[in-house]
Order: C-alpha cells, then structure tokens, then sequence
C-alpha cells in the first residue's frame, strides 16, 4: 500500500495557504513591508501558490514560486493561469536554491522551514537574500518542552525534520549572521486551521488522506496550547 505524507494530503486536497493564520495573516505581515512593483521576491514552498499569487496581483513585483512537491506545482501552475499572473515557478528544494547570490529582496517562507534542513536550507537563504533584504517565515514553535515521544508523534505526522522552541528558532536564524531577527506573535492565533480556505481537490482522492486530515485534527487537539506559531522578520 502507497504511504502517503501530510504534504501529499494537503497537495491532493488543494488546500490554499496551509499555514497558521491562512492568507489573512500573510496579508497583514505583507500589509507593514515596503514591497514595490521592482521587488523581487521568492515564496519557498509556495504550495498550490496563494500567496504568490496575491503577491503578484497585489504589487505587480517580481515573484518566484518554488516547491519540491510535483502537485503541488501543478496546482500552482493551474493557478497562476487561471489568475493570468506571471509567476515564475520552480520545482526545487530550500536546501538548494538554484539562484545566484544576492537576488531577492524578500524571502517568504509559511510553514516551510520546518520541514527542512536547516543545515543548508538556511545558509542558502541568507546566500540569495539581497543586503537588507528580509526573510520572513511563519513557522510551528512549541509552547514548551516536548518529551522525546512527544516530537516523534507530531513528526511522524506532519514529516516535519525539526520542532523548535521559539528561542532555538532565534538561535538558529542568529546564527546565520541577519542583523536583526524579529519575533512576532501572532495576536488572532486562530491555531493551525488548514481547512479555512478554498480548495482545488485532485479527482481522486485516497481515503488513506482523510485519514491524515483526521490524525492532524486530533493531534492539534491533543497539543492544544502546547503547539503555536511565530512570525520571523529576518533582516539581512
Ligand atoms: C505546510 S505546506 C505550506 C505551503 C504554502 N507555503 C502555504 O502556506 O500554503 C509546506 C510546503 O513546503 C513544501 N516543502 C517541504 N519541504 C520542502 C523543501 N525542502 N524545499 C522546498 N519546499 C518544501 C511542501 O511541498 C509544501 O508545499
């Protein structure tokens, strides 16, 4: 039997903005930069690509879309021509961006990095991210200490490589020479809602991914309060 990951549930399903907060709390985060019709800017794992989408029809800058998940590309790609916005997109890894130095002005990540290396995927971004430019990232942190068992029961769901306090994010992004990192809460934490937005389901859909979609909603009900989420401003 095929074993499918969190990922592919949300890709099949087509969920749009499959971070916390949703689109409504990217637009915020997006509502306080200075982003322009000459930003160029790179959503990693940009999912089915609402985000980049907004981006692209809101500020008629530059935007790049990269992911590493076959539908979720295709998805993206049917909305990018649906919506008739030019968004390049790129099948790709965080851990190895194929863009040269000092390209972007901003780097968007919401709920990615999690799901990475961080070894590389982070040195890779401050490596495409323009002098001053910004990297900001929503990702999962927990509450508190996890037990072992604990973090392997919510990464064997969600395939995440790393579950973080907010202060070990801070380590890790500090460590990576930005000159400022800045950590925002998000006030209306309306928790982990992936199902809030509009989907573009596959035609089949296997029921083994219901039962992911299951598995995700009792795990955050049994976490409750003791997962959450942080904004990462990051200035290079
Ligand atoms: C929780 S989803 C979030 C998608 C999108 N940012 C959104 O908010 O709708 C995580 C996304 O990261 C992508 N991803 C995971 N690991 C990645 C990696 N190493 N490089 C690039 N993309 C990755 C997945 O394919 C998936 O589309």
């Amino acid at each position: 039997m095929k074993k499918f990951s969190y990922t592919d549930m949300l890709a099949y399903l087509g969920i749009s903005s499959a971070h916390p907060g949703g689109l409504m709390l990217s637009k915020s985060i997006l509502e306080n930069e200075k982003i322009n019709q000459k930003s160029n800017i790179l959503d990693i794992g940009c999912g089915t690509g609402q985000t980049s989408a907004y981006l692209a029809s809101k500020y008629n800058c530059t935007v790049t879309a990269l992911d590493c998940h076959s539908t979720m590309i295709k998805k993206a790609k049917k909305r990018f021509v649906r919506e008739n916005l030019k968004v390049k997109l790129i099948n790709g890894t965080a851990e190895e961006l194929p863009f040269k130095e000092e390209a972007f002005d901003y780097i968007i990540a919401e709920s990615v990095i999690a799901f990475t290396d961080l070894n590389l995927s982070l040195p890779n971004i401050f490596t495409v991210l323009k002098r001053e430019g910004q990297f900001i990232s929503i990702e999962l942190v927990a509450e508190d200490m996890l037990k072992r068992e604990e973090k392997e029961e919510i990464k064997n769901l969600y395939g995440l490589k790393n579950i973080l306090l907010e202060n070990e994010w801070k380590k890790q992004l500090t460590n990576q020479r930005f000159s400022t990192v800045v950590i925002e809460k998000d006030n209306n934490q309306n928790g982990y809602n992936i199902a809030a937005e509009k989907h573009d389901p596959s035609d089949h859909i296997y029921p083994e991914l219901f039962q992911i979609f299951e598995a995700h909603a009792k795990l955050l009900q049994k976490y409750k309060g003791r997962l959450g989420y942080r904004i990462f401003r990051c200035t290079k």
